[in-house]
């Protein structure tokens, strides 16, 4: 038995990095996963990985930064499952810039992926777990999501609001049962995002995004009654888990 059977969830950023390591540990759980990402072959590629271990997953091509591609990715797990139970908004993007050197395209874009995506994706699901009672609604921020760092200016901006959109969204559907949460990794990661930004130091220590997969299962399991309107060490929580037995 997965902690995880027959819950539906939605993945995004599930080609590469977290979103994929968190798709495959939920998928592994026994979570129905509707992965979705805009690099289509290799999503495709994940999500046939995953179906060949006989673990239920589909791939959506998806841009999270349309609204009317995000409507789309909901309304068709609504149409082929009747339910959300769980939104784990994972895609992202970055520029290392000075601010006079950001073009406005690369701000634009930039904040469409990291926060219109997760809000287009949030209010898709909404209506429907607002109609369960239920659910679980898990942002990835950063530790750029609380703190500014030189040449991160629209990449801050992005996570600052992420932290906002999940603050306000907790206060709003807590109390319609659903649980939402922000995290962090907590530790260096090795995904295709930190191979464009890490230096020496951190690439001695990075990490597998396995080992903070823990994490969103447990957010992926919270009532507000429980872990809610957090900001969420990844590895912390997860070594927690680890402590009490959890791989
Ligand atoms: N790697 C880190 O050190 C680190 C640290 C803190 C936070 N994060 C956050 O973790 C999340 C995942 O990052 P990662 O390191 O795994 O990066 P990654 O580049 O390995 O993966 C990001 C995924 O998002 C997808 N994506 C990009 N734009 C998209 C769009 N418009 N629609 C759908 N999918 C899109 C990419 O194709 C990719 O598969 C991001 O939100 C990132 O900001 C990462």
């Amino acid at each position: 038995m997965g902690r995880l059977d027959g819950k539906v969830a939605i993945v995004t950023g599930a080609a590469r990095g977290i979103g994929r390591a968190v798709a495959r540990r939920f998928a592994e759980e026994g979570a129905i996963v509707f992965g979705a990402d805009v690099v289509a072959d290799e999503l495709e590629h994940e999500i046939q990985r995953l179906q060949e271990r006989g673990y239920r997953a589909e791939a959506v091509p998806t841009n999270v930064a349309s609204a009317e591609e995000a409507q789309a990715l909901v309304d068709r797990v609504l149409a082929e499952t009747s339910k959300v139970d769980i939104l784990a908004n994972i895609a992202g993007i970055i520029v290392e810039k000075f601010i006079e050197d950001t073009a406005v395209e690369e701000w634009d874009r930039l904040l469409a992926v990291n926060l219109r995506g997760p809000f287009l994706l949030c209010r898709a699901v909404a209506p429907s777990m607002k109609a369960a009672g239920k659910g679980a609604i898990i942002n990835v921020s950063s530790r750029a999501g609380v703190l500014g760092f030189a040449t991160e200016t629209a990449y801050c901006a992005s996570k600052f609001g992420i932290e906002g959109l999940s603050r306000a969204l907790a206060d709003e559907l807590g109390p319609h049962g659903i649980a939402v949460n922000s995290i962090t990794p907590g530790v260096p990661t090795h995904t295709s995002m930190s191979e464009q930004t890490y230096g020496p130091e951190q690439r001695k220590i990075w990490r597998d995004p396995e080992v903070i997969t823990p994490a969103f299962v447990q957010l992926a399991l919270q009532v507000p009654s429980g872990i809610h309107n957090q900001y969420v060490n990844a590895f912390e929580l997860s070594e927690r888990l680890r402590a009490e037995g959890w791989r």
